[in-house]
């Protein structure tokens, strides 16, 4: 059996079982031989825009003999997986990248799509594409590995657009500073919010500064500012 790390391990433990599961920008397809030979899924996509880590996901699949189980796509995001998947998994690429994967792909607006989402950076534009695209978000994870911090989301479609502000954007509304990988995401969002502002600050844009200077103080005011 494949080990993932922990990062992919909380990514998996999003997945619903027996559906048609994409892995996008999968490189070493670690994430679908898992979660075929862990019994999740039998039918799994594993999906990059390079050969190179195409060539990677290959090696995996032929290793544990998954060539009955993962079909292995090329495809720059979502260009060439077929309408049929529910299950869609994007990890380990940019929050500004992963949102812009989504944005070219009307068809994933179904009701029965499940997003599971583990953006490196920038997940505020992750939840922004989401609550303005009409999809809620039902969970978020934060795990750590090697002392590094990650985020795990979960998304469903509901076709209901959200208006949000930059707060819940930059923190959602499922992590707590109560638990310790949490924390640790709360810090890192609340350092990149508070270097924004100086940054702002600096280039004498008044305007954007004063935005910026209200989600400190609303970071602040939940006890977010660690
Ligand atoms: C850092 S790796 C992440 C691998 C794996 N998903 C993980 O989380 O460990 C990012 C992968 O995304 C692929 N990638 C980048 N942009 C892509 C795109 N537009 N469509 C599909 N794959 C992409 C890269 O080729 C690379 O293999």
């Amino acid at each position: 059996m494949i080990k993932l790390t922990n990062r992919l391990k909380t990514a998996a433990s999003f997945v619903r079982a027996d559906r048609v599961t994409a892995d996008v920008g999968t490189d070493h397809g670690y994430l679908p031989a898992f979660l075929v030979m862990s019994g999740i899924t039998k039918d799994a996509i594993a999906a990059d825009i390079a050969e190179g880590p195409l060539d990677n996901a290959r090696k995996t699949v032929e290793k544990y003999a998954l060539q009955n189980n993962i079909r292995l796509i090329l495809s720059d995001g979502l260009d060439n997986i077929p309408h049929n998947v529910d299950e869609l998994i994007i990890c380990g690429m940019g929050g500004n990248l992963i949102a812009d994967v989504l944005a070219k792909a009307e068809w994933i607006k179904n009701e029965n799509m499940h997003l599971v989402l583990q953006p490196m950076t920038h997940s505020q534009d992750v939840r922004q594409y989401l609550a303005k695209n009409g999809f809620y978000i039902d969970a978020e994870k934060t795990c750590c590995d090697d002392n590094k911090n990650y985020i795990v989301i979960s998304a469903f479609y509901s076709g209901e657009n959200a208006e949000k502000d930059g707060f819940y954007y930059l923190f959602g509304d499922k992590i707590s500073p109560d638990s310790s990988t949490d924390k640790a995401y709360i810090k890192r969002q609340y350092s990149f919010l508070r270097s924004r502002y100086e940054g702002l600050l600096q280039g004498n844009n008044e305007a954007e500064a004063q935005k910026y200077k209200a989600l400190l103080e609303k970071a602040e005011k939940a006890g977010f500012d660690l």
